[in-house]
């Protein structure tokens, strides 16, 4: 495999020695240099470090928890407990005494417990509801079944469609005013787009609504990704969820963080039986490895494979961009593609998107190729998405380049 060449302007910071250090860490990646994984929003590849917590975990102290007095049972405990402290120190929680975090199998797994479980109790006759019609489908079917268990119980509720920019695929701020009204009592958000990869703005949706409106933010996309201090006023939310396995962590693994400081504290109901330890050792071992990482510095670098990618694909002819037309910028100074993290998405105007995506992984490229669970998309509606974290490289983009530019 030809040597990792710098990103423009990254190169001073001595980034991308730091970046092949990195990618050094994941042995299914360094196993395959003939492969290049570009799936990461489907989920991401686990460093070292996360494997060998499980491995130390599983041969020193398997145990249940909660519910031994013997040591390995206690040692499982105190690992689940610290890790809800650590998910809050992670997420720079500023309040982490009122907080709560419950551990799920994933978003969509914590999304509806959040509608079933906290917005099903909290809504009364006639209230609204915004909600996300074109983000993933995870955070839209469970708002629409709390409508539906809500009205088999004589409740009438209104659930309202967050407005959409129809080509950037960003939420539609100037119009927010025309959904917002005094009933409104809950919205649920995407921090970055599946399909776009557009930070969505939460903090406009803040201001729209007003200080009491319970905000619950779908970070499936930005956990691992970018820096998420909810420290940051612009990120005055009530719940955050997101999927542990996407962040470096073992599959069926996600939490839920709830500020418990707008609306009834958060309670998951029923009982909760056994916990994922396993899972949740490696999300102790995957936030802890990303913190020592970077955020910031991961989002710079995923930000720049991104930027290459985009600014190519747009002037290579039969490829159509989703969400990245000239101008999308409108209301940022940024270029369109420095407001995408990790995530492209493309159709080639004479080659249906499975076909591409066969056609790509003939060439080594592992991408999604389909409808990508996008609410209200289909089969026809399928396209190609590459999807990036830190292990991959200005390589791997060269060459997919190369590949896409040969098949025009
Ligand atoms: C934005 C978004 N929300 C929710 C989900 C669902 O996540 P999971 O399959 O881990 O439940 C995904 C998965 O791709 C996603 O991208």
């Amino acid at each position: 495999m030809s040597a990792v060449r710098p990103i423009p302007g990254a190169e001073h910071d001595g980034e991308t020695s730091w970046q092949r250090e990195l990618r050094e860490q994941f042995p299914i990646v360094t196993a395959h240099p003939e492969l290049a994984y570009l799936d990461s929003a489907a989920t991401s590849q686990k460093p070292r470090a996360v494997l060998e917590a499980v491995q130390a975990y599983l041969t020193t102290s398997n145990a249940n928890a909660g519910r031994g007095t013997y040591p390995w049972a206690n040692r499982t405990t105190d690992l689940v407990e610290g890790t809800r402290e650590r998910v809050k120190e992670f997420l720079r929680d500023p309040e982490p005494d009122r907080s709560a975090v419950h551990f799920t199998g994933g978003t969509t797994e914590g999304l509806r417990t959040v509608a079933r479980d906290w917005l099903v109790p909290y809504l009364t006759d006639g209230d609204e509801i915004l909600v996300p019609y074109a983000d993933h489908r995870a955070n839209l079917d469970p708002w629409l079944e709390a409508r539906r268990l809500l009205a088999e119980r004589g409740v009438d509720v209104r659930v309202r469609a967050l407005p959409v920019q129809a080509v950037s695929g960003d939420y539609d701020h100037r119009r927010l005013g025309e959904v917002v009204g005094p009933r409104t009592r809950f919205v649920a958000a995407t921090h970055v787009h599946h399909v776009y990869g557009g930070d969505m703005n939460v903090h406009r949706i803040r201001a729209a609504v007003g200080p009491d409106v319970p905000i619950c933010l779908d970070a499936a996309q930005s956990v691992g990704h970018l820096p998420l201090g909810l420290d940051d006023p612009a990120l005055d939310v009530d719940f955050v969820v997101f999927s542990g396995h996407k962040a470096m962590a073992l599959p069926g693994t996600g939490a839920v963080w709830a500020r418990n400081a707008r609306g009834p504290a958060f309670r998951p109901a029923g009982w909760q039986g056994t916990p994922n330890t396993v899972g949740i050792v490696s999300l102790r071992a995957a936030l802890d490895w990303l913190d020592a990482a970077g955020p910031d510095r991961i989002a710079r670098w995923t930000a720049g494979l991104t930027t290459r990618l985009t600014d190519r694909l747009r002037h290579l002819d039969p490829y159509e961009v989703l969400g990245c037309p000239a101008g999308l910028a409108a209301d940022s100074a940024l270029p369109a593609a420095q407001r995408r993290h990790g995530i492209v998405t493309f159709r080639h105007r004479g080659i249906p998107s499975d076909d591409l995506g066969f056609v790509l992984y003939s060439h080594g490229f592992m991408v999604r190729a389909d409808s990508l669970c996008q609410a209200g998309a289909d089969e026809k509606d399928g396209a190609v998405r590459v999807s990036l974290h830190v292990y991959n490289t200005v390589e791997e983009i060269d060459r997919l380049l190369a590949v896409l530019a040969s098949l025009t």
